[in-house]
């Protein structure tokens, strides 16, 4: 199998998609970065990608609400999945309704690296259907805190003496939100009177770690299923 192809989905700051660049120049990773996709045209993470000369491209939801009353808000945001599945699959959003880029290519992993969106059918289907992976970075133990904010409530918990480990997950992206098979898992100990700063800086360190081991994880099953099927 030729080097595997990885697209990073981010929505910020993008340290773990930083952890992820590092590791692929270190050769930790045998993989190329072929395109970050933001959720927000203000993510540092964007800086980062060019940088390091991987194509970004902003899909912001505002873009499908923008002047939308209120009730056609669920309507435009499964265009918004259905769009970045034909961008990731086809190189644009009318899928192989329009013709596909000369340069466009199809990744074998998507990477959830700090992405803040919830990921419709609209977008998991036709990406099952391609056979292309997705993967995603939590904050939390599987079934602990699944959605936002997993951080704060891990540390609240750990502070209010509710819990005594949290840890952050990659897990195979599926329908339920956090809640794909996990491919690693790492603990981390809640340390009473911490800062939520210092427990926070604590988690994102483990993150970084986590993201890196759980991508090569994911291209160790690709690599192997397509070798297989070869
Ligand atoms: C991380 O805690 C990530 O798990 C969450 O967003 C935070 C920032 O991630 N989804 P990054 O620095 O943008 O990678």
């Amino acid at each position: 199998m030729s080097q595997p192809k990885v697209l990073i989905l981010i929505s910020g700051n993008g340290s773990n998609l930083q952890a992820i660049i590092d590791s692929v120049a270190k050769k930790e990773i045998n993989a190329k970065i072929i395109k970050v996709i933001s959720s927000s045209a203000d993510a540092f993470g964007l800086e980062r990608a060019s940088n390091s000369s991987i194509p970004t491209f902003v899909h912001t939801l505002k873009n499908y609400y923008k002047d939308l009353p209120r009730g056609d808000r669920p309507k435009a945001r499964k265009q918004f999945n259905k769009d970045l599945a034909n961008l990731i699959i086809y190189g644009n959003k009318e899928g192989d309704d329009d013709e596909t880029p000369k340069d466009h290519e199809k990744p074998d992993l998507i990477v959830c690296a700090g992405w803040m969106l919830i990921l419709s059918p609209e977008f998991l289907s036709p990406l099952e259907d391609e056979k292309i992976s997705i993967i995603n970075l939590h904050p939390a133990l599987p079934g602990q805190f699944d959605g936002t904010h997993a951080i704060d409530r891990a540390w609240k918990a750990g502070q209010d003496g509710e819990i005594t480990k949290s840890g952050v997950m990659v897990h195979k992206v599926i329908q339920q939100v956090d809640a794909g098979e996990p491919l690693l898992v790492k603990e981390i100990d809640l340390i009473k009177e911490e800062s939520l700063e210092d427990f926070e800086e604590r988690v994102h360190k483990l993150e970084h770690e986590a993201i890196v081991e759980g991508t090569v994880i994911a291209l160790k099953e690709i690599t192997q299923a397509k070798e297989k099927s070869d």
